[in-house]
């Protein structure tokens, strides 16, 4: 198959969370089973440029509509983790790609349908003819609608389109008249049945475009897909995802093995792995050493929490779990950056109070290097969200040898399972979980883990042993994705004969 993504982010080189790492990682394991895969991204100024081989212009000036005018786009192409990706540098006044950033822009709207019109133009003036255009999220989601409208007819037709909604809580939802820019027929799109806000009727959605007019929509566990048919975690979409249930399927992401390896990783500064984990320990001084905590006591377990500080990651339990890790004698690093100025802030005075305390450090930024540190150096990983379309970071953290704690929600609940449900099979169990989203229950599960690590030194040995050893790749999943592909492609094959 000739499989193409259209997206916004691809770890390394432009990464804000999951979907950068999704990206990569879906993409490596499609093109590993023999499929030819491309991915094209916006040309962003703030790229990790050093990690794209090769990059060059192409001699195609793609011309593409926005607003009542063409612009042209510069086309670059480059390789990254050995995979071809095209960069569209917009020729546009308004410099979309050029901000020092990659979203939280006022026009957002404007840069991503900019970018995924200017995406469809490249396919179509490059004479490509891609099996599957995989779109993500909704600042690709007008890919699907644009290309029934607009592309299908220009003989781009043999191509199958794969919606994934990472997070419904993103929907880009917006005025008819700021939707129409990229050149949608917002009057064929404004209907109940189409693009219509379920409950803004004056204005358009993409994410609700994108499930109408994909021949495949996906979001990210199995957990999360059910959970967003219901009115209480549909964002507004569940009627919308039931009307299309046969299409819509929840594929657990993966994570990519072979960046995320202990034994291998060279962000650290011991590496390990389960059958010797010496090299766990000493990470772990040398992060406490890095940050100036207290290496008095080796056996202090320390807690580490990698995330982005917004209200879907249960702020208010990460703040609990700062104060409630040092009462149970424990120490606690937080990496997380916030776009949010209020979240931003609270946690900037937090960090300020502790910021020479022996055991707590707060570091309020993103930084790739020290995340690997701190999953090697952790003990137990909090991951206390309110809901969780996949979450990564927990599977990372046990590929680390971090003991999750993680509230039962979406991806979490397909991950991690509670040592102590005798429900689940013995050898599935991998962590500590709890239901409602409150400090009571987070404590239940918080405070276990702590006296199984104080109490049971050779249990908890064994535990990191196991989660070391689940099989995260991307192996099973990329196969679901591959099925549903193949299906699709032999499904528009028989209705064109
Ligand atoms: P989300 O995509 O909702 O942010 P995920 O768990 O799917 O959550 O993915 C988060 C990814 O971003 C992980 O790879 C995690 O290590 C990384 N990450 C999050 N915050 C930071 C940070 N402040 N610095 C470095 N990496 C981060
Ligand atoms: C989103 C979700 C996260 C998921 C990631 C990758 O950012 O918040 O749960 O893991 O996408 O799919």
């Amino acid at each position: 198959l000739h499989v193409v993504h259209i997206a916004a982010e691809m770890a390394p080189v432009a990464k804000v969370g999951g979907l950068g790492d999704v990206l990569s990682a879906l993409s490596k394991a499609l093109q590993k089973k023999g499929h030819l895969v491309e991915i094209i991204l916006p040309k962003y100024d703030c790229m990790q440029y050093e990690s794209i081989q090769n990059l060059r212009v192409l001699d195609l000036a793609v011309e593409s509509y926005f607003d009542g005018h063409l612009f042209k786009n510069k086309i670059w192409i480059g390789t990254v983790e050995g995979l071809p990706v095209y960069f569209i540098e917009p020729l546009h006044p308004a410099k979309f790609f050029w901000r020092g950033k990659t979203y939280g822009e006022p026009d957002d709207l404007k840069r991503f349908s900019f970018f995924s019109r200017a995406a469809l133009e490249l396919l179509h003036q490059s004479g490509k003819k891609p099996d599957i255009i995989h779109c993500h999220d909704w600042q690709t989601a007008f890919v699907a609608p644009l290309y029934w409208d607009l592309y299908a007819p220009k003989g781009l037709n043999s191509a199958r389109i794969c919606f994934t909604c990472h997070n419904f809580e993103y929907q880009g939802t917006a005025s008819a008249s700021e939707i129409a820019s990229c050149g949608l027929d917002i009057h064929h799109l404004n209907r109940p049945d189409r693009m219509q806000d379920n409950s803004s009727h004056d204005r358009l959605n993409p994410v609700k475009g994108a499930i109408v007019f994909s021949n495949i929509v996906t979001t990210v566990s199995p957990t999360y897909a059910q959970e967003v048919r219901t009115s209480q975690g549909g964002q507004g979409l569940h009627a919308t995802l039931n009307a299309h249930s046969q299409k819509f399927v929840g594929i657990l992401n993966g994570i990519d093995t072979d960046s995320w390896n202990p034994a291998t990783d060279t962000y650290l500064s011991f590496q390990y792995n389960s059958s010797d984990l010496e090299g766990k320990s000493e990470n772990k001084n040398a992060l406490r050493r890095h940050l100036g905590l207290s290496l008095s006591d080796s056996r202090r377990p320390l807690v580490g929490c990698i995330t982005r500080l917004v209200p879907q990651k249960g702020v208010h339990l990460i703040r609990h779990a700062i104060y409630r890790a040092l009462e149970l004698g424990g120490q606690f690093v937080l990496l997380g950056s916030s776009p949010v100025p209020n979240i931003h802030r609270e946690f900037e005075e937090i960090a300020k109070k502790f910021q020479t305390h022996e055991h707590i450090r707060l570091i309020l930024k993103y930084d790739e290097a020290l995340s690997h540190s701190i999953y090697a150096a952790s003990d137990m990983f909090i991951i206390p969200s309110i809901f969780e379309p996949c979450g990564l970071t927990q599977m990372i953290a046990m590929r680390y040898g971090a003991i999750p704690v993680a509230r039962k929600t979406g991806g979490l609940n397909d991950s991690v399972f509670d040592v102590d449900d005798d429900t689940i099979p013995i050898q599935l169990r991998n962590g500590f979980t709890f239901v409602t989203p409150d400090e009571h229950a987070f404590n239940g599960a918080f405070d276990r883990a702590f006296k199984y690590y104080k109490n049971d030194s050779e249990g908890w040995e064994e535990l990191m042993k196991k989660v070391m050893n689940i099989d995260f790749s991307w192996d099973t999943s990329a196969s679901q994705y591959e099925e549903l592909y193949l299906q699709s492609v032999s499904k528009a094959k028989a209705a064109r004969r």
